[in-house]
Formats: C-alpha cells, sequence, structure tokens
C-alpha cells in the first residue's frame, strides 16, 4: 500500500515519517493543498491524506475517481467543505478525525474570553505607546459569568469542565443530550433561553445548513447587553454583518473569533502588507473588542500528532477492509 499526504506542514512531517516506518507503508508528503489542478501527483497511490480549510472541489473528487482512487482522509473533524453526496455517488470513502484534542480548542476558547475579559487588546495597544494607567480598561470576572455553551460534544464539554474550574456559571443547549451535562442540570430548553440568560456565548456546533447564520440579526437582540461571544467552531455560524452591527450598538460587548465566514481569503498565509479584500474581516479586526485569530485554536503538538496518526490509521483500515471506524457518510 502507498499514501500520499497532501498540505503537509513542517510540523507533522516527523509524526507521517514515525508512522511510515513503524507500519512499514510508504507515505510521500507534499505541502501542496488537494485541489483539481494538484490530484495528478496522487496517481498511482492507494490512498490520500488531506488537510484544509480550502474547498475540496466536485472536480476534484471527479479527478479522484478517474485516477482510480477511492479512499479520502481528513486529517480534521470538519467535513462542511467536501460535498459527501458526490463523494459517496463515486464510491470515494471519506473519513475524519472525530476527536484529536478537544481541550486544545476549549483551553483556545477560555484563553481568548479571559483576553477580552481583561481587556488584554486595549490594554496591549495602550502599553505600546508607554501609556502604562490602568483606567478606563477596568475588566470583568470570569467566576461572575453565566456562559452559554452551545453543543456539548467533546469539545463543548472541555470548555465546560475548565469554565466550571474557574467558577462561572455554565448554561447549554444542544438538540442532542449529553448523560453527564443532564445530570448535572445544565441543559435549557431553548437557544432563546442561552440567548436571554447568558452574559458569554461560545460556540462548538458543526456548520451544517440548519446552524448557518445561527447567531443573525434576531438572535443578538434577544441577547443580553454586553454579552461575548466566542467562536472557535465555524465562521458562517454567525452573520458577520449581523455581528458588526451588534457590536455598534453595544449589544455585543466583545467577541473572539477564531474562525470567519470568508476565511480562505485571509487564513494561513502570510499577507505582508496586501490590501486585504474582506470588508467585514478589515472592520472587525481593527475594533479593540474583537480578537481574530487565524484557525489556530486546533493547533497543538498533542492535536497535530493525534491527527497525523489517527488519519493514517483511518487510511489503512479504509484500504485493508474498505471501511472504517470513522467513516463520514451522507
Ligand atoms: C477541524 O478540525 O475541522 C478544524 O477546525 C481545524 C481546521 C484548521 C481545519
Amino acid at each position: 500500500m502507498k499514501i500520499i499526504g497532501y498540505g503537509i506542514r513542517q510540523d507533522e512531517r516527523q509524526f507521517v515519517e514515525q508512522w511510515s516506518s513503524q507500519n512499514g507503508i510508504g507515505v510521500k508528503m507534499t505541502a501542496e493543498l488537494l485541489t483539481a489542478e494538484t490530484v495528478d501527483q496522487a496517481s498511482g497511490y492507494d490512498g490520500i491524506v488531506a488537510f484544509q480549510q480550502l474547498a475540496y472541489s466536485d472536480e476534484l473528487l471527479e479527478k479522484m475517481d478517474q485516477l482510480g482512487i477511492h479512499n479520502l482522509s481528513l486529517r480534521n473533524v470538519g467535513v462542511d467543505n467536501i460535498n459527501l453526496e458526490k463523494a459517496t455517488s463515486l464510491g470515494i470513502k471519506v473519513t475524519n478525525v472525530p476527536v484529536y484534542s478537544p481541550e486544545a480548542i476549549a483551553e483556545f476558547t477560555v484563553t481568548q474570553l479571559m483576553q477580552l475579559l481583561r481587556r488584554s487588546k486595549e490594554y496591549a495597544r495602550k502599553f505600546s505607546n508607554h501609556d502604562f494607567r490602568w483606567a478606563p480598561q477596568i475588566s470583568k470576572e470570569l467566576n461572575q459569568q453565566t456562559v452559554g455553551v452551545i453543543g456539548t460534544g467533546h469539545i463543548g464539554r472541555s470548555a465546560i469542565k475548565i469554565f466550571q474550574g474557574f467558577g462561572a456559571k455554565v448554561i447549554a443547549y444542544d438538540a442532542f443530550h449529553n448523560k453527564e451535562i443532564e445530570s448535572q442540570g445544565l441543559y435549557v430548553d431553548s437557544l432563546s433561553d442561552i440567548y436571554k440568560q447568558a452574559t458569554v456565548i461560545t460556540l462548538h456546533i458543526p456548520l451544517f445548513p440548519e446552524t448557518e447564520h445561527m447567531l443573525d440579526r434576531e438572535a443578538f437582540n434577544q441577547m443580553n447587553d454586553g454579552v461575548f461571544i466566542i467562536n472557535a467552531a465555524r465562521g458562517p455560524l454567525i452573520d458577520e454583518s449581523a455581528l458588526i452591527e451588534a457590536l455598534d450598538s453595544g449589544k455585543v460587548g466583545g467577541a473572539a473569533l477564531d474562525v470567519m465566514e470568508d476565511e480562505t481569503k485571509v487564513f494561513n498565509q502570510d499577507l505582508g502588507k496586501q490590501e486585504i479584500n474582506y470588508p467585514a474581516f478589515n472592520n472587525l479586526f481593527e475594533r479593540d473588542n474583537v480578537l481574530i485569530s487565524p484557525h489556530t485554536a486546533f493547533y497543538t503538538d498533542v492535536a497535530v500528532k493525534n491527527m497525523v496518526n489517527i488519519s493514517l490509521n483511518n487510511n489503512k483500515q479504509l484500504f485493508e477492509t474498505g471501511t472504517a471506524d470513522n467513516l463520514v457518510e451522507k
């Protein structure tokens, strides 16, 4: 068996090499992303392992089929950038890594919230001008917040534990209840309950057509004045123009966005001094009470190692058995 890995970064190489020698399976590595233009490099390989925020186009899937490659293992969890129906219709099996380090994202979520509460961006700006006064950036304490966690999968649950460790009150919403969270009595009945009660709202749900723009004008209108919003899940969960309005009116007191609606225009590239043609990004980026990070929540040593190992195991399992524990299907 032979595998080709696309989008391989320097920090992943050692884990790929270790896996390859432990399993006696050759893995060719390329830094290029998997596109209709680059897929020819996979000719002669049995499976592809890939990782990217960029969409996996239908044309790419068709070319994979023409090349006779039907095993595609993603090194991440989200599958919103691939047309699974198309893949299935072509007989392409797709796997993901459902759990690589929920703690990585949960810890990042809490870090960003702490920075918003302690007004770190404003202080950094002040300090860089040698203004070392405290006022007027008086802060808020996490132990005084009611944190509304939307989504109680592995990441949401890990975040809940950390918030509780800080003494915050946690309320949660998920269409599917988790026993542990239920036994703690954290669930509220509706998203409206979260919007009305929470002083902090953090999103930990996947992007589906039903969850797109979940935080829209109507949702923001129901929230407490000055609410803090954290999104380390998927950009399109928030309507960015509604968020901008809510920040302007003071309805939202601050936001930490690790993901954005059109993030592939900006994230994971060195743009230097180039003009950024993304008005909502430019608007939000300039604000003292908005923290933008380029989809980095996942990026830890533990997570990267697990992403590489689990995705390669998935690809091997697909090759050997025709299916895999982490198969994702529509
Ligand atoms: C995921 O695992 O789906 C992530 O959000 C990581 C991302 C950089 C693709």
